[in-house]
This record gives C-alpha cells, sequence and structure tokens, in this order.
C-alpha cells in the first residue's frame, strides 16, 4: 500500500436546455403533479434534444465545464472514465471520443456501465489507479440519455428518469484526504426487476419487440423501491460503523436521486439532520449515473476542506453500495 488517497480536485456539471415538467407530463400519460411530486420529490427533469445528440454530448460539456473552471489543460489529463449505461453506440466506446472531443490527447479512456451504481462503481475503479502513483489526473464522468431508453406511455418510467452530466477530476493526495473506504455489491436476482430486454445481446430487436416496446426500460417499482431502501441504507450503515463514524461526523450525504423517499429513508437510517442530505431531485429526476456528480457540481460552494462525505447508491443488476470521501479543498 501507499499513502497516496484519491481525492476529488474539482467538479463540473451539465443539464440540457429543455424542461419536461410534471404539468408537461400530465398531458402525456396518466399521472398528476400531486401524485409525482408526493411519491417521488421530482418536479422536473431535462431531456437532451437534437438529432444525434447522444450521452457523450453531455459528458463532453460536463469535463469542459470542468476544464474551463478550473483552467485545466486538457492534455495533462491521464484516463478519462465514463460511467454511463446508455453509451452512444455499440462497440464504439463514449469515452474514447469524449476525450478526443475535451482535448485530452495524451490519455487512454473506456466506459463503465453498473446502471444507477456506474458512477459510484466508477469512483472505485479511478481510485485504485490514481492510488499506484502512477496516474495523477484521472477525469471521471457520469452521463445518461435516459430519454433513450424510455416509454413516454409507461407512467411507471417516465415519471422518474432525466437526462444529464456531471464530471469530477481525481488527483493523487498525501495529507489523508480523499477516498477512505467502500462497500460495494452485486446480486444479478434482481435483473429481472428493471430492464430493457431487446437491443442488447441476448435479445435483437425484432417487429414484435418494437411493436411490444421490450426495448425501452422497464421497471416493477414497487420491488426496486424495496431493494434501494433496504441495500442503500445497509450499505451506508456498514461503512460508518466499520469506520467509527456517528452521524455528527458525517457532513453531507450524497446519495442517487432516484426517488426523495429512499433517499430520505436512508437519512433516517443513520439518524442524519436533513440539512446535511444533498438533494436536487427535484430539478432534474433521476439522471442515473449523473446523479452523484451533478449533486457535487450544485452543492460544490458548500463543501469545505475535510469534510466527511457519505456516498449511497442503488441500481439495476442489481448493484449498490456505499463510499467514504474526505473533500480536499474550499472552494
Ligand atoms: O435508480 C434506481 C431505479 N429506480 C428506482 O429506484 C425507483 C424505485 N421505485 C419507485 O421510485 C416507486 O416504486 C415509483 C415512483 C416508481 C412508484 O411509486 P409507488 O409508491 O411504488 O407506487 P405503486 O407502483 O405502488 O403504485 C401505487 C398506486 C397504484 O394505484 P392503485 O393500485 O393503488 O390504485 C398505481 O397504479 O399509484 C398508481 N400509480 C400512479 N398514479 C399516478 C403508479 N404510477 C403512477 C403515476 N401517476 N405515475
Amino acid at each position: 500500500m501507499t499513502n497516496i488517497s484519491a481525492a476529488i480536485t474539482a467538479v463540473g456539471g451539465y443539464v440540457p436546455e429543455f424542461i419536461l415538467t410534471n404539468q408537461i407530463l400530465e398531458t402525456m400519460v396518466d399521472t398528476n403533479d400531486d401524485w409525482i411530486t408526493s411519491r417521488t420529490g421530482i418536479k422536473e427533469r431535462r431531456i437532451l434534444k437534437g438529432d444525434n445528440k447522444g450521452t457523450s454530448f453531455m459528458a463532453i460539456q460536463a469535463a469542459k465545464d470542468l476544464i474551463q473552471k478550473n483552467n485545466l489543460d486538457p492534455k495533462t489529463i491521464d484516463l478519462v472514465v465514463v460511467a454511463t449505461a446508455t453509451p452512444d453506440m455499440k462497440a464504439a466506446s463514449t469515452s474514447a471520443y469524449t476525450a478526443s472531443e475535451i482535448g485530452a490527447t495524451n490519455a487512454f479512456a473506456f466506459d463503465v456501465d453498473a446502471a444507477c451504481s456506474s458512477f459510484l462503481f466508477g469512483m472505485s475503479i479511478v481510485a485504485r489507479y490514481i492510488e499506484t502513483g502512477i496516474y495523477k489526473k484521472v477525469l471521471l464522468i457520469g452521463a445518461d440519455k435516459n430519454s433513450s431508453m424510455i416509454n413516454y406511455e409507461d407512467r411507471a418510467t417516465c415519471i422518474i428518469f432525466g437526462d444529464g452530466a456531471g464530471a469530477v477530476l481525481f488527483e493523487p493526495n498525501q495529507e489523508g484526504l480523499g477516498m477512505q473506504d467502500e462497500y460495494l455489491r452485486s446480486d444479478g436476482a434482481g435483473r429481472e426487476f428493471l430492464r430493457g430486454t431487446h437491443g442488447g445481446s441476448s435479445n435483437a430487436i425484432t417487429e414484435k419487440s418494437l411493436k411490444e416496446k421490450n426495448h425501452f426500460i422497464y421497471q416493477d417499482g414497487k420491488t426496486v423501491f424495496k431493494n434501494a431502501v433496504f441495500n442503500m441504507a445497509d450499505a451506508a450503515v456498514k461503512i460508518l460503523d466499520r469506520n467509527n463514524l456517528d452521524n455528527d461526523q458525517v457532513d453531507w450525504l450524497v446519495a442517487h436521486q432516484a426517488n426523495k423517499r429512499i433517499i430520505d429513508a436512508t437519512a433516517n437510517r443513520i439518524n442524519l439532520d436533513p440539512k446535511k442530505v444533498m438533494m436536487n431531485i427535484e430539478k432534474y429526476g433521476n439522471t442515473t449515473s449523473g446523479t452523484l456528480p451533478l449533486l457535487l457540481s450544485d452543492y460544490e460552494s458548500k463543501l469545505k476542506k475535510g469534510d466527511n462525505l457519505i456516498f449511497a447508491a442503488f441500481g439495476g443488476g442489481f448493484n449498490w453500495g456505499s463510499i467514504y470521501l474526505k473533500w480536499a479543498y474550499t472552494s
């Protein structure tokens, strides 16, 4: 083991301009603002419009936001990882294109997909690259164009998901800041409850599957909800216990934004003051890999060097976990 830890040293974010409000959804499916707000906490979400614009469009904008705010020379970036469940295309990695478009010409790049836990698992991966001492600047981007896999006639999914992206830079730290501990888990028994069955390698898209809309995402919301509440909270408790942290020592809960009730349940389980719970679900809905870095981007000005952040996420697969990170700068 080295004494190098992986710290977040910069953040950026991007959401598309088009706002899909609950009021607009009322005209599309049998739902209403009261139901959506009370059951999920969501008021509006962003949707990426425009031909040929995929996840990379948002990943690039989020990365450029980080680069410009921090005067970063993109040629100094060693690695670009794009966490996404909605890559631009098959085979051609979204990250390689993203890296080239932002001018990270000395970097290698790859994608990570663990559904809504993609960014959380990505944090674990890039931390290992930094801890070796070999890589000095690693850009981790969480981006998803969920609107590309949503059936806007299905009220169980279309009310929750939105599009967006966030980016963070990881650098080595020798003051004990950055990544401290992680608890990550997967259970494939969960894949029946949140999935798009056609268009991947097991089932090709056919005329029949298109008619049945099986290329879109289906979720058994109740089962996903129950598992998310239990596992996200359980992972956060394990991380706190393992690190002898009590709730007073936690400065922020950075939880995946899928449903406000899931986030509240996690915060309650660790007895956390609601003021310490980052929340932007009302504006963006569930942006899958975008939720955690977009929270950091929105809350960056409130974060102080040394703050204890507890990350938590749960998503399709099932994949879930929690990460303990000490914030490395005051902006
Ligand atoms: O990122 C990880 C992946 N996703 C998640 O973590 C999402 C987890 N699940 C959820 O957030 C929630 O299950 C939903 C928001 C999807 C649904 O909320 P719920 O409280 O679990 O609702 P439900 O499916 O149990 O439905 C309750 C009632 C039903 O009516 P009846 O049978 O009680 O008369 C539904 O038909 O609400 C009805 N309903 C709706 N009503 C208005 C379901 N969806 C809607 C809707 N608008 N959009």
